[in-house]
C-alpha cells in the first residue's frame, strides 16, 4: 500500500493544529512521525483514521483518491490504528479473546464466535505468536495497563492490516514489552506492511525506523508554517533541527475544543 497526504490542514475553531502537511509512507517501510507534545501527531492519525475530517487536502491510497468519514471506513481499506488512548481500542467488560475478535470486518473470524473453546485456542495461539503472555479468558478490564496496551497493539496487528499506525505506543511498556513491540514492529515491514510509528523521542525510533518525518513549526511568528520534514535513511535528523524531549517551544492551547466528532 501506499498513502499519499497532500496539503493536509485541520483546525479546531482558531486553533490551526496541521498547516497544510504533505507525507507519503510506502509498503515495507517504516515511518517515524516525531515531533513535540501538540506538534498534531496525534490529530494526524486522526485525519487519516476518518476520526476527525480535514478542512483540506487529500489522502490517496495506491493513488487513488479516499475520503474516510468514519475509522471503519479506514479499517475496511486496510488501515489500523492504535491510538495512544489505546482503551479506545478496547472492550473492557469483554475477554482478551472477545477483543482480539470484536469488529471481524471480513467475518473471517465468525466461525470462532459460534465456538469459544476454538475461539480461546486460537487467541492463546495468537498472544504466544507474538510473545504475550496473557490469559484468553481475562476480562480486559482486570488486565494491567501495560497489557491492555500490548492486547491493543496485538489485536490491531491481527487483522492482515495494510497499514498500521502506533500513535506513541511504547509509555505504558517496560524495557521487555518494548522489544516485543519493536520486533512486531519489523516483522511486519518485513511483510510489506506501511508503517507510521510516532513518538516524540528521537532515541527511541532511532534503530527501528527507515525514515524520521518531523512534524514541527517554521517561524514563530503567527501565520507561521509547519512542515512535515523527512529526513534520510540513515536515521540522522541533520540540521540539528530536532528539539530534545520537553524542548519548550510550545504552540497555543487556547483553542475553544470542538467536541465529539
Ligand atoms: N478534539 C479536539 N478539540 C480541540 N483541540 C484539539 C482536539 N484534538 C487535538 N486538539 C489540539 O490539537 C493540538 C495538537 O494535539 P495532538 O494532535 O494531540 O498533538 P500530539 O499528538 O502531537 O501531542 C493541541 O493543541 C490540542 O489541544
Ligand atoms: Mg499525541
Amino acid at each position: 500500500m501506499q498513502l499519499k497526504l497532500r496539503g493536509i490542514r485541520k483546525q479546531f475553531g482558531e486553533n490551526e493544529v496541521l498547516k497544510g502537511i504533505d507525507l507519503t509512507v510506502n509498503g515495507g517501510e517504516v515511518v517515524a512521525l516525531l515531533g513535540e507534545n501538540g506538534a498534531g501527531k496525534s490529530t494526524l492519525t486522526r485525519v487519516i483514521s476518518g476520526a476527525y475530517q480535514a478542512n483540506g487536502g487529500t489522502v490517496e491510497i495506491d493513488g487513488s483518491l479516499v475520503a474516510f468519514r468514519k475509522p471503519q471506513d479506514a479499517m475496511k481499506a486496510g488501515i489500523q490504528v492504535i491510538y495512544q488512548e489505546f482503551r479506545h481500542n478496547l472492550f473492557p467488560q469483554l475477554t482478551v479473546a472477545e477483543n482480539l475478535y470484536a469488529g471481524d470486518r471480513s467475518g473471517r473470524h465468525g466461525r470462532l464466535w459460534s465456538n469459544r473453546v476454538r475461539m480461546q485456542k486460537d487467541a492463546d495461539e495468537l498472544l504466544k505468536s507474538i510473545g504475550m503472555a496473557m490469559s484468553p479468558s481475562a476480562l480486559v478490564r482486570d488486565l494491567s495497563v501495560p497489557q491492555q496496551q500490548m492486547l491493543a497493539i496485538a489485536k490491531a496487528i491481527g487483522e492482515d492490516a495494510s497499514m498500521v499506525i502506533f500513535d506513541e505506543p511504547t509509555a505504558a511498556l517496560d524495557q521487555a514489552e518494548v522489544e516485543a513491540l519493536f520486533a512486531q514492529v519489523r516483522r511486519l515491514r518485513d511483510e510489506g506492511v506501511a508503517i507510521i510509528y510516532i513518538s516524540h523521542r528521537l532515541t527511541e525510533v532511532f534503530d527501528l525506523v527507515d525514515r524520521l518525518v518531523v512534524l514541527r513549526d517554521v517561524g514563530d511568528n503567527p501565520g507561521r508554517e509547519q512542515r512535515a520534514e523527512s529526513c534520510g535513511g540513515d536515521g540522522r535528523p541533520g540540521r540539528g533541527e530536532l528539539l530534545p524531549e520537553g524542548a519548550t517551544r510550545h504552540r497555543p492551547h487556547g483553542a475553544a475544543a470542538e467536541g465529539t466528532e
